[in-house]
């Protein structure tokens, strides 16, 4: 069948990211989100991330949907719909399509149009009588554009532990759009990257080879480029540290000696001194009491938790609360 394509993000995305550079570069700590990453070198570094012997979380949460995608479709009820939020390649659909034995729908949902096209016309033409409803959005502000469930029972998925990107309130929110998206029968699917040993979270986001470095630096390449700024990429030095209290990792860029950045789009400057950081991540790490405390927050109900057998990673599945 061939694919519908909705798209929700264009000349939108370009005024977000002038609007989140404006008020992030004016603030005394400043700080930009991790959302503007992913231009096309950015999500071609971070596929090169994720097969960095480091960087566990992918791996991790492969293995958990190879061995338990039978149970995991089961456990919801077996769906015949699954939404995919930040969907990304189409690995991790592939594995819980081939659980649903004959699946109705698949919803890819991404800010990237390439992403979703490519998505969306994979696996129409892989699984013949698949309805493919692409959705170009932010999940974020778009979750009212997912088409409503076909009549079975629908699976919402945000995988790859994207969730860890947000802080805690907005973290809350976004669960309680989603569960918004659920009928009672329905069920959500979560990947989140787990509390361990700050060492190995440590390794995975300072790669030897440098690559994780390049990603972070990429965002001020974006910067440059849309905007018609002139950081010196160079000038700037990848950090990413576990922060103990927080449970999170914390990515920054610290200037190496005082500059001066002028960001012509926005009729800007902002001065760095040397050593001064700029954020450009959090990505949280849980424990299956947080989990089920920010299910809870979210009219949400922890179901179940599965792990890789290192209990690295955790994907989860959460039913709407009961009322
Ligand atoms: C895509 C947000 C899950 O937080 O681990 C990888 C992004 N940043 N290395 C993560 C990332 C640095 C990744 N997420």
């Amino acid at each position: 069948m061939n694919p519908v394509i909705d798209v929700h993000v264009g000349a939108g995305a370009e005024r977000r990211l002038a609007e989140d550079v404006f008020d992030g570069l004016t603030k005394p700590f400043k700080e930009i989100p991790p959302k503007h990453f992913y231009d096309s070198r950015g999500s071609e570094l971070f596929e090169r991330i994720c097969e960095l012997p480091e960087y566990y979380p992918t791996r991790a949460e492969r293995s958990i949907l190879a061995d338990r995608a039978g149970e995991i479709v089961a456990a919801a009820g077996d769906p015949v719909e699954l939404v995919e939020l930040g969907s990304g390649s189409t690995l991790k659909a592939r594995m819980l399509l081939d659980a649903m034995g004959e699946p109705e729908r698949y919803v890819p949902v991404d800010v990237s149009e390439r992403v979703v096209r490519e998505a969306a016309h994979e696996l129409a033409d892989e699984y013949p009588g698949l309805e493919v409803h692409g959705v170009v959005g932010d999940f974020e502000r778009h979750l009212g554009e997912v088409p409503a469930a076909n009549g079975g029972g629908r699976l919402v998925a945000l995988l790859g532990g994207t969730i860890g990107n947000f802080p805690p309130g907005t973290r809350r929110r976004l669960l309680r759009d989603v569960a918004g998206l659920l009928g009672p029968e329905d069920r959500f699917l979560l990947g989140t990257d787990l509390v361990k040993d700050p060492a190995v979270i440590e390794a995975a986001y300072n790669d030897p080879g440098g690559i994780t470095a390049e990603f972070n630096r990429n965002l001020l390449r974006v910067i440059n480029r849309e905007l018609d700024a002139d950081f010196e990429p160079d000038a700037f030095q990848h950090v990413a540290f576990f922060d103990r209290d927080r449970e999170w990792i914390e990515m920054r860029l610290r200037a190496t000696r005082p500059c001066r950045v002028r960001v012509a789009a926005l009729g800007l400057d902002v001065q760095f001194a040397a050593g001064e950081e700029l954020r450009t991540e959090i990505s949280a790490k849980f424990t299956r009491r947080r989990l089920a405390a920010d299910f809870a927050a979210a009219g949400l109900e922890l179901a179940t938790l599965w792990t890789d057998p290192d209990g690295l990673f955790a994907v989860s599945l959460a039913a709407p609360a009961r009322r």
